[in-house]
């Protein structure tokens, strides 16, 4: 599984990135809005510090314009992977992108019928919100397993599955196990995936018990 850091903090990235575990960054409007830095230059701060795709979210609603902005970002970086919102307008701007070469990541995505649109259309991903559908009752990972399932019943198909909307370790456990492609998680998931009570305990007793050897390593 990749894991993408879903922010638009630019120090998030940077604390996480020397743990060789961040493969790519996710942001959206919403993300970008809530820091108040430009988003050019933040999605260049991220495309210098990770290798792998970095999501740029266009907000032109139009085919065109979504094609347009997304060919304006994909100037930023080579590791720029255009976003765009799984309506109508965006599987024909996927469409125009992937045709002209660019990595598309179709966001927004809340059923396995859009899924296999977004995969027809060309996407590189598809990014079911499993956060927001467990929001209203409903189950995020079903969502997940099913369009597993789809896109294993065509091999043809090469769009990746990356969950987002993201909210905690269960997430990440079942999503592991269910076969996600990528997961997009906050830093502070990631961090929590670290956690496990037994592990703190049990380091403290090796500690413990080798303090009371005198005995130093180096
Ligand atoms: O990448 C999409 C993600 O940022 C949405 O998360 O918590 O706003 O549903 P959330």
């Amino acid at each position: 599984m990749k894991f993408f850091l879903d922010t638009a903090i630019v120090d998030e990235v940077a604390e996480m990135v020397d743990t060789g575990l961040v493969d790519g960054v996710t942001t959206n409007p919403s993300l970008i809005a809530k820091t108040g830095a430009d988003m050019r230059d933040t999605i260049a701060a991220m495309c210098a510090l990770v290798d792998g795709p970095v999501s740029a979210e266009v907000t032109a609603t139009e085919a065109q314009g979504m094609f347009d902005e997304g060919v304006h970002l994909r100037t930023i970086a080579e590791n720029v992977c255009v976003k765009v919102p799984l309506t109508l307008e965006g599987l024909r701007a996927t469409h125009m992108l992937s045709q002209a070469g660019h990595p598309v990541n179709v966001t927004l995505c809340f059923s396995s019928n859009q899924a296999l649109l977004a995969a027809k259309a060309g996407a590189s991903f598809v990014s079911p919100f499993i956060g927001r559908l467990d929001d209203i009752g409903l189950n995020g990972l079903d969502l997940i397993s099913d369009i597993r399932q789809v896109y294993d019943n065509y091999p043809e198909l090469e769009t990746e599955i990356l969950a987002a909307s993201i909210r905690n370790v269960v997430h990440m456990r079942e999503l592991a196990l269910i076969g996600a492609d990528v997961a997009t998680l906050p830093a502070k998931v990631m961090k929590d995936m670290v956690k496990h009570p037994l592990t703190s305990s049990g380091l403290e007793g090796f500690l413990a018990d080798w303090k009371a050897t005198g005995q130093q390593i180096l």
